[in-house]
């Protein structure tokens, strides 16, 4: 197979003169955001981009807004090069790699809220989390103005919130949710997983082993909050630290569902779960439905 060159642009100005280029010319844009140390996910999110669109534009852009003080925004795995090649494999036309003041101008003082949804969840744990993912994708979006972008499902939370904001504020743009790539032992394809030891990689597949238990057992009809506690304890007797949440969520509102009532029938349902595993906190999710 003979590699595509990859472009690489860092400026806002020359991605929206490429786009428009395209556009004149009668293509459509596929987007894909990412923070870069990519893995297999994040190509395949590419590969449905393509799919989606006759041209493909990947952003890596580690967003300062979504990390608070103290979270590894300053260890956050950095791979521009193996990233470029992966991305060029893949077949991705350009590269967005801006810089923060690109993506921040001096004095930037506008920021993106998807209210509600963004306190829920994650939001409970990392509470200026979404509000900088808001904010930056909705950047990204007015950079490279594509016509549809793509999410993975993995971070359901974000994309839902995502779908929000695009419907909320009317972006000309269709989201779609890239289904999670998985290693053979269930684990979430993530770059943070680059954080575990050896031991704690062994451990990491039990969250997904727990979620897909609790899956099977909501499908027909036993309680959530009994399900939820049998997740939560096989989770931390694999030798999770922690857990912070294992929540049934109507996959929509991300609203909670009842813990004393069996889920009904063919009415869809999410199943998330995030914990810590050292000083490393996994995030996972389930589709389910009775
Ligand atoms: O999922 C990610 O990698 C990031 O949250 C995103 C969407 C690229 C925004 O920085």
């Amino acid at each position: 197979m003979t590699e595509k060159t990859i472009t690489v642009v860092r400026t806002r100005v020359a991605l929206q003169q490429q786009v428009r280029d395209w556009k004149a010319a009668g293509e459509t844009v596929g987007f894909v955001p990412t923070m870069g140390a990519l893995h297999g996910g994040h190509i395949s999110l590419v590969e449905k981009a393509k799919e989606n669109a006759s041209r493909t534009i990947t952003s890596i852009f580690v967003n300062p807004a979504q990390f608070a003080p103290g979270e590894d925004f300053d260890t956050y795995p950095r791979r521009e090069e193996g990233d470029l090649a992966l991305l060029a494999a893949a077949g991705c036309d350009v590269v967005y790699l801006p810089g923060v003041a690109e993506m921040y101008p001096d004095g930037s003082v506008t920021d993106v809220r998807v209210n509600a949804m963004s306190d829920l969840l994650d939001g409970v744990y990392r509470p200026h989390f979404f509000y900088g993912v808001a904010t930056v994708v909705a950047r990204l979006f007015l950079h490279a103005q594509p016509d549809v972008a793509v999410f993975g499902e993995k971070d359901f939370q974000q994309l839902q919130i995502i779908r929000r904001m695009v419907d909320d504020l009317g972006f000309p743009i269709r989201i779609i949710g890239g289904e999670t790539r998985r290693e053979p032992d269930g684990l979430a394809q993530s770059s943070r997983n680059l954080y575990l030891s050896a031991a704690e990689r062994r451990a990491a597949g039990a969250m997904y082993a727990a979620l897909h238990r609790a899956s099977v057992r909501l499908s027909i009809g036993a309680l959530p909050g009994d399900v939820r506690a049998e997740a939560q304890a096989h989770i931390l007797n694999a030798g999770f630290r922690s857990v912070d949440y294992i929540a049934l969520v109507d996959p929509g509102t991300l609203a909670a569902l009842p813990d004393d009532v069996p889920l009904a029938p063919d009415t869809p349902a999410r199943l998330l779960a995030a914990g810590w595993l050292g000083r490393t906190r996994l995030i996972d999710n389930l589709s389910v439905s009775r």
